[in-house]
C-alpha cells in the first residue's frame, strides 16, 4: 500500500487512491465499519494500519504540492550568482582627447594656455589682424555675422594674439586652442571647428625657430621621429613672411614617414606682421616673434584615421564607443 503511494505522480491519482480507500465504499473504510466487531488487539492493529496510510498519504500530498510549487516558480528564478553587467561607462571624444592631448605637449613646451570669446568684435577677428574692412582677404573666411557687422562668431583664434598681447604685454609664448566657425560644410568642413593658435613674441625670434618649433611639436603629437617638413610660402595678412605646412605621409601605415612623396597640409603659419604688433601695444622694432595655427580635427582625424569630419559632431554613440578613448 504505502509502495503505491510513493509511486504516485500527481495529485489527481493520489486523490483517487484516498477514496478508493477512505470514500464510500472504500477498503479502509468497509473495514473501519467492521472496527465493533474487531477485539482489542486487532482494533490496535487496524487503527496503526489507518493512521499509517493517512501519515503516508499526507506525506506524499505535501512533496507532489512541493513539487508542483517549485515547478511553477522555476522560471521566475533569480540566480544571484550571475555577475551583474557592467555599468556602462562613458567614453572620451577623439577631439577631447587631442584637446587634452596638445595641452600637455604645448605644455610641455613652455606654452601657456590662453583663451578668447566665441563672439569676437570686428576689430579682434580682422581689423587689428591687418585684416581691413575693404579687404578681400575678409572673403578668405566665409564669416557669420551678428547683430549687423559689428560682431562675428570668430573665423579663427588669431584674434587672441591680439587679446593676450593687450592682457599680458610680451614677451608671451602661448597656445589657444577653441571652437571656430565659417559658413561651410562637407566631409572636411563643419561649420564649427576647433583650432589652436600659437604665438612666441620676444628679442630675437627667428624664422628657424618657428620651423623647429613646429617640428618639435608634431614629433610629439605623432609620437615619431619621422616628421618631415615642407615649408611652402602662403598669404596671410598678420604674418609677414607667411607659410603653410606640410608633413610627409604614409597612407599604408597612417603615420608620418619621410621619402613617400606624399605631403599632407597641416596648417598656417609665420613671422607677425608689425601693424598687428602696433595694434596690440607692442614695438615692432623692439620684439619680433611667430604665429602658427592649424586645425584640430584635421590632427584628430590623421591621428586616429577618421576619414569623414561631420563624424566628430554626428552625436553617434556606437561611432564613439568604436572610436573613442
Ligand atoms: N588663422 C589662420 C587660419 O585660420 C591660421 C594662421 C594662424 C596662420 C597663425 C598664420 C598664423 O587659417
Amino acid at each position: 500500500m504505502f509502495k503505491t503511494i510513493k509511486n504516485i505522480n500527481n495529485l489527481d491519482d493520489l486523490q483517487k487512491l484516498y477514496s478508493d480507500t477512505f470514500g464510500k465504499n472504500g477498503t479502509m473504510a468497509v473495514r473501519l465499519k467492521e472496527m465493533k466487531s474487531l477485539n482489542d488487539a486487532e482494533r490496535v492493529v487496524l487503527n496503526k494500519e489507518k493512521d499509517e496510510f493517512q501519515n503516508a498519504f499526507k506525506a506524499r500530498q505535501t512533496e507532489l504540492e512541493d513539487a508542483a510549487m517549485m515547478e511553477s516558480l522555476a522560471p521566475e528564478k533569480i540566480d544571484t550568482t550571475r555577475t551583474p553587467a557592467p555599468t556602462p561607462i562613458g567614453k572620451i571624444h577623439p577631439l577631447t582627447k587631442i584637446l587634452a592631448d596638445i595641452g600637455r605637449i604645448f605644455e610641455g613646451m613652455g606654452y601657456v594656455q590662453a583663451a578668447g570669446p566665441e563672439i569676437e568684435t570686428d576689430w579682434y577677428c580682422f581689423d587689428a589682424l591687418n585684416i581691413p574692412p575693404y579687404h578681400p582677404a575678409r572673403d578668405m573666411h566665409d564669416t557669420f555675422f551678428l547683430n549687423g557687422i559689428e560682431n562675428v562668431m570668430r573665423t579663427h583664434t588669431s584674434g587672441i594674439q591680439i587679446r593676450e598681447m593687450e592682457k599680458h604685454g610680451v614677451p608671451v609664448k602661448i597656445f589657444a586652442p577653441g571652437a571656430v566657425y565659417r559658413k561651410e560644410m562637407d566631409a572636411t568642413h563643419t561649420p564649427m571647428f576647433y583650432q589652436y593658435e600659437g604665438l612666441v613674441i620676444d628679442k630675437n625670434i627667428t624664422f628657424a625657430n618657428l620651423i623647429s618649433e613646429i617640428k618639435i611639436f608634431f614629433e610629439k603629437v605623432f609620437d615619431s621621429k619621422e616628421i618631415e617638413l615642407r615649408i611652402r610660402p602662403s598669404y596671410f595678412p598678420f604674418t609677414e613672411p607667411s607659410i603653410e605646412v606640410d608633413i610627409e605621409w604614409d597612407k599604408t601605415t597612417g603615420r608620418p614617414s619621410k621619402n613617400t612623396g606624399v605631403w599632407i597640409e597641416m596648417g598656417g603659419a609665420g613671422m607677425v606682421h608689425p601693424n598687428v604688433l602696433r595694434n596690440a601695444g607692442v614695438d615692432p622694432t623692439k620684439y619680433q616673434g611667430f604665429a602658427f595655427g592649424q586645425g584640430l580635427e584635421r590632427l584628430a582625424m590623421l591621428k586616429y584615421g577618421v576619414n569623414d569630419m561631420r563624424k566628430f559632431y554626428d552625436g553617434d554613440i556606437r561611432w564613439l564607443e568604436a572610436n573613442g578613448f
